[in-house]
């Protein structure tokens, strides 16, 4: 099996896992990206014989994919809370922190997160890691004025790249850019994240720390779930 195979294999494992957390008449928050969109695809068959779920999607590629699985959405606003959110992540350290936003949607995930009861994160084994860094960091940063956002992220050497897709600039579905930082491995991921955000222009960061609840990793033909300890 070639690694892109073994991956996707992993991805799907996880992703079908995940789905069994599903109830009757819960809200989901799905989130956006290549193993969530095996948990979408299920969850629609699921729903095609009787499963009665609403959904807050992430990301405009998110709703199109729930819109054709037949899975109702509803806006985050309309949500008093959200019962469960399934999301995939670029890497996730030993404690429990994670890099997202691999696809551009880290906002909108990161506020629907924050609006779950319950976080569960479907990786394929390459995800875990001792450290965050390896994986670029995605930061999210207005248009106006982006140039002296570069420039700080540089002094600090952060070496950020901003994201293109084919030859233009990404902009994310809130219309902004994502700027990709190479800090190295990071050592402190909360002061990281408190000094990126006080940057006038940072929309929002791609560390996710003291989200997720449970993780499920897709490893070889089996699954692993690991519940984040209680603090
Ligand atoms: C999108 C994300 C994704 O969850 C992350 O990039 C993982 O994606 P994939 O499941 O395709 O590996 O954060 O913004």
């Amino acid at each position: 099996m070639n690694t892109d195979t073994k991956q996707n294999e992993e991805k799907k494992l996880a992703a079908a896992k995940a789905t069994g957390f599903v109830k009757n008449g819960m809200i989901i928050g799905l989130g956006t990206g290549s193993t969530v969109y095996f948990a979408v695809q299920i969850l629609g068959g699921l729903v095609k014989t009787g499963l009665k779920i609403r959904a807050v999607s992430t990301s405009d590629w998110t709703t199109r994919l729930a819109q054709s699985s037949g899975i109702s959405l509803i806006s985050i606003d309309e949500a008093n809370e959200i019962d469960l959110s399934i999301d995939g992540a670029d890497e996730i350290d030993k404690d429990f922190n994670g890099i997202k936003g691999g696809g551009g949607a880290l906002l909108f995930e990161k506020i629907v997160a924050l609006s779950s009861k319950r976080n569960i994160w479907i990786v394929d084994e390459s995800k875990m890691v001792q450290k965050l860094g390896d994986f670029p960091l995605p930061v999210e940063v207005i248009p106006f004025g982006f140039k002296r956002v570069f420039k700080i992220f540089s002094e600090r050497n952060l070496n950020p790249v901003i994201r293109k897709k084919e030859n233009s600039y990404y902009f994310t579905d809130s219309g902004n850019f994502i700027f990709d930082l190479h800090p190295g491995l990071i050592d402190d991921v909360e002061q990281l994240n408190v000094d990126l955000k006080l940057i006038n222009g940072v929309v929002e960061t791609g560390l996710f720390i003291n989200v997720v609840d449970t993780i499920i990793v897709g490893k070889n033909n089996s699954v692993n779930i690991v519940n984040k300890p209680s603090s």
